[in-house]
């Protein structure tokens, strides 16, 4: 029996990273969850098949990870997440939400062009890859609009 006054943390850690290594090539463990988790700038938002990770700091914050299941994709839960968490950011007093993506991954960078991104800078050889590296994207949009 689960006891209703245990810590959730690991056990949503374990989750989070389960879900995460259906993303990414290069999974977070869960201990990273764990640890982001414990710090209070640190935002979640989840759904089924979905979380956005994001980090407020001053006026600004930082969309840290973003993934959606495999089954679940292109049904609007990604773009739907990073909805949830832009309008919370901005209503906790962000007014710039910035988060880096790597120059090959089609899928996020439509999903965040549509989300009203612009590119704001450039990491190059960033991401490691089996035939070498990619750039990573530094992308920011304006929150002041949603306050
Ligand atoms: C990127 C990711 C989060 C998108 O999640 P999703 O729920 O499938 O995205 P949505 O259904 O909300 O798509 C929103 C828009 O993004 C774009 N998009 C999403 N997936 C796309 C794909 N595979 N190819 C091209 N455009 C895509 C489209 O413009 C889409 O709108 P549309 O379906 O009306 O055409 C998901 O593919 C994922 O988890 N990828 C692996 C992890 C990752 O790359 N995370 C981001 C790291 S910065």
């Amino acid at each position: 029996m689960t006891d209703p006054a245990a810590d959730p943390t690991p056990e949503l850690a374990t989750a989070l990273a389960a879900l995460h290594a259906m993303a990414f090539a290069d999974p977070w463990p869960a201990s990273a969850f764990a640890a982001l988790l414990s710090l209070p700038e640190t935002r979640l938002d989840a759904v089924a098949d979905g979380f956005i990770l994001t980090r407020l700091a001053a006026d600004e914050a930082e969309i840290l990870t973003l993934a959606v299941c495999p089954l679940g994709r292109r049904r609007g839960v990604g773009r739907r997440l990073v909805d949830t968490a832009s309008a919370a950011l901005a209503a906790e007093g962000a007014t710039r939400l910035f988060l880096e993506v790597a120059e090959d991954n089609a899928a996020a960078r439509a999903l965040y062009a549509g989300a009203g991104f612009a590119e704001v800078g450039r990491r190059p050889g960033y991401y490691g890859r089996p035939s070498g590296t990619v750039d990573a994207l530094v992308l920011a949009r304006d929150l002041a609009s949603l306050a």
